[in-house]
């Protein structure tokens, strides 16, 4: 574990956050590598020169996707743990053969995400958004974190979304219990919940002198099948269907393009702990990477260290805890 530095040590590693960093030989774990974003910065780090990770719920799939990478690059490295990031116990298995199999680990990406119009819970009855796109991350860095390369720039790279902007955490009902649920709302209180853990993980991590750092990044919006099945964007009408497509031809990004302000946040050399990228086009649905702008509530201490106890209460996994 972590033990804590002098005070000379952490003003050092807080000069040093802009680390410069290639993935080149690092191992990338990549959360929900086998579809859409995920698959697209799993492609891209393997091309270079990255071990890849997948951590995947659905091993079918990754298998394809695994062989579709390896048909255009023969030689890359990527192997698949599987992994149901909703679910507690499936977190915890892999942290743990991921320790045995593994051992060192460079980046993170926690991108695995829902979108879905019912509500729905994990077996501890947590709503399924929270669980899925934020109580999962946060467990799976928790555990992985031991598993951290000390001696070289690290990071954890945490998926946001333009949703983020008007999320809200409800403290006393997170997981919709006793409130009227809506799945957009659901959404955005992970996704707000995803951009403070992400401000509040650097925080702790530089406090602690930590070569990680933790930045986050978010696609815009892409045509991928996130939305589509689970009919959470599936339109009710004629009208809808035939404006939908014209959105998506003209308005939304390919997951190509929409995996970059991620496979930037994973790999370029002038980032920060604490950074937020996203796409610098209209209303940043789409366009070429850049600084994005996060919600204030995010970057609130305050709000941090509560999210941050919420999360520890309904995970069981504490870590970086009295910072
Ligand atoms: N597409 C957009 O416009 C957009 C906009 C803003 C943010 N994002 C964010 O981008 C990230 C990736 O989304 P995407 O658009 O690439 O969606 P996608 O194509 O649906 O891919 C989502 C990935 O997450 C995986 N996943 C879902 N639940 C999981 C679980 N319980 N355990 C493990 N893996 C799980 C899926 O695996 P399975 O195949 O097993 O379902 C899939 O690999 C998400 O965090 C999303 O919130 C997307």
């Amino acid at each position: 574990m972590h033990s804590k530095p002098s005070s000379l040590q952490i003003e050092k590693s807080l000069h040093e956050r802009n680390m410069p960093m290639s993935v080149s030989d690092k191992t990338v774990v990549i959360t929900g590598a086998n579809a859409g974003i995920g698959f697209q910065a799993a492609q891209k780090l393997a091309g270079s020169g990255a071990r890849i990770l997948m951590a995947c719920r659905s091993v079918e799939k990754a298998k394809q996707a695994r062989s579709d990478i390896l048909s255009q690059m023969s030689d890359a490295e990527i192997e698949i743990l599987p992994l149901d990031v909703s679910e507690p116990s499936s977190v915890r298995d892999f942290a743990a053969r991921f320790g045995e199999q593994y051992g060192k680990l460079d980046v993170l990406i926690n991108n695995a995400g829902i979108v879905t119009p019912h509500l729905a819970r994990n077996s501890l009855g947590y709503e399924l958004h929270l669980a899925t796109n934020y109580l999962g991350a946060f467990a799976l860095t928790g555990l992985l974190l031991p598993f951290f390369n000390k001696t070289a720039a690290t990071r954890v790279v945490n998926v946001g979304s333009l949703a983020h902007r008007f999320g809200k955490f409800d403290f006393e009902d997170p997981n919709w219990n006793n409130t009227r649920y809506n799945n957009w709302k659901a959404y955005a209180r992970s996704k707000i919940a995803t951009a403070s853990f992400t401000m509040e993980l650097n925080r702790r991590l530089q406090k602690l002198g930590s070569t990680t750092i933790a930045l986050s990044a978010h696609p815009g919006f892409a045509a991928t099948d996130m939305g589509r099945k689970t009919g959470a964007t599936t339109p009710k009408t004629a009208f809808g269907r035939w404006y939908q497509s014209k959105m998506e031809a003209w308005v939304v990004a390919v997951p190509e393009r929409a995996a970059e302000p991620i496979i930037h946040a994973a790999s370029a050399d002038d980032v920060c702990g604490g950074d937020y990228y996203g796409p610098t086009g209209l209303f940043e649905i789409k366009g070429r990477t850049g600084k994005a702008r996060i919600n204030p509530l995010a970057k609130n201490i305050e709000f941090g260290r509560q999210v941050w106890a919420v999360s520890e209460s309904l995970t069981g996994v504490s870590y970086l805890s009295d910072l």
